[in-house]
């Protein structure tokens, strides 16, 4: 749907200080229909991307393809996508529903489009019993929820969401997921940047991750589980100094008392068979999976340079 091929930007500010990369040769791939997380730290560039997608700054090499499901060129690709900024500017002195009619007018809509999107999506969004209030009275989540509105007035194919989570207390960013996935389920393309890995965990199946401006990880989070983590499994035992033939990943002495051995998944049984035939006593096992946060720093050491 959306593709970078070899994106480099490069901000100069003045010069006395040094030039920022703030993106370096980076390949990605919006695939369609997909929810994708975009991880990295602050300052790895996620908000850069999002503007040279939409033209808002331009990339000093590479270039942006837009697919067919944008209508295969960038003038055709503004009218198909839905943007949140990361910090958008609310009139405050306008009402809900007058905010909402100037973004829809400003996308070309029809005063009765509007209305009807409107009705359909603004209870969806649970904004619709705030709309005829001003928006200087609107909390942070709600906001974001009018916010969220505006973006798919228009109905785009694509939504793409600058930090649509940051400032929101759990139970609004609850809520918002459970919106973006219902965007989602709605056929909706939606890629949305974060520095909050289990969010991100939570609601997608594809990340792409930039550490320093390079991209690190792009696919499944599934894959990406399978080939980092190798999924282990613990055995505590009383310590003991038998050697066992079981390969063993970790060995650690909890206490003097007390070790516990790591293995791989598939030395489990292995184990257990070894340690009840040499009548060593089982006193804890546990799967261990380690979360995506885990993992990524684990990659970030690797990626980081
Ligand atoms: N307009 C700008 N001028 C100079 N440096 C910038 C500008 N915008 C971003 N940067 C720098 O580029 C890097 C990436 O920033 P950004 O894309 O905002 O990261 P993220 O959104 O992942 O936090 C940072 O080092 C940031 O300071
Ligand atoms: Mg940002």
């Amino acid at each position: 749907m959306l593709r970078f091929e070899n994106i480099t930007k490069v901000f100069k500010t003045d010069i006395l200080t040094a030039p920022v990369v703030a993106l370096e040769s980076v390949n990605l791939h919006i695939k369609s229909q997909s929810m994708v997380g975009f991880l990295g730290a602050n300052g790895a560039g996620k908000t850069t991307s999002m503007k040279i997608m939409l033209d808002f700054i331009r990339a000093d090499q590479g270039s942006v393809v837009y697919g067919a499901e944008l209508g295969g060129n960038l003038k055709n690709a503004l009218s198909k996508i839905g943007f949140l900024p990361e910090r958008p500017y609310f009139y405050p002195h306008l009402k809900g529903h007058e905010f909402v009619s100037f973004m829809g007018e400003l996308q070309g809509l029809s005063k009765t489009t509007i209305k009807e999107r409107a009705k359909l999506w603004a209870p969806k969004l649970r904004i619709d019993h705030a709309l005829d209030r001003y928006l200087r009275t609107y909390s942070k989540g709600m906001l974001q929820r009018l916010g969220f509105l505006t973006v798919v007035i228009h109905e785009p194919t694509l939504i793409i969401l600058d930090e649509p989570l940051s400032g929101l207390d759990p139970v609004g960013r609850q809520e918002l997921k459970a919106i973006m996935r219902e965007l989602h389920a709605s056929g909706k393309t939606v890629f949305f940047s974060s520095h909050v890995v289990p969010d991100v965990e939570e609601i997608c199946s594809e990340v792409v991750f930039l550490s320093s401006g390079k991209l690190a990880y792009q696919g499944s989070v599934d894959k990406l589980m399978r080939e980092n983590v190798g999924q282990t499994f613990w055995v505590k035992t009383p310590a003991t100094d038998k050697i066992l033939r079981t390969p063993f990943v970790a060995k650690e002495k909890l206490s003097d008392e007390i070790v516990r051995w790591e293995v791989s998944q598939q030395d489990q049984e292995n184990l257990l068979r070894e340690l009840l035939d040499s009548r060593i006593p089982i006193l804890g096992m546990e799967q261990s999976r380690k979360s995506l946060e885990e993992v990524f720093y684990q990659i970030k050491g690797k990626v980081a340079l």
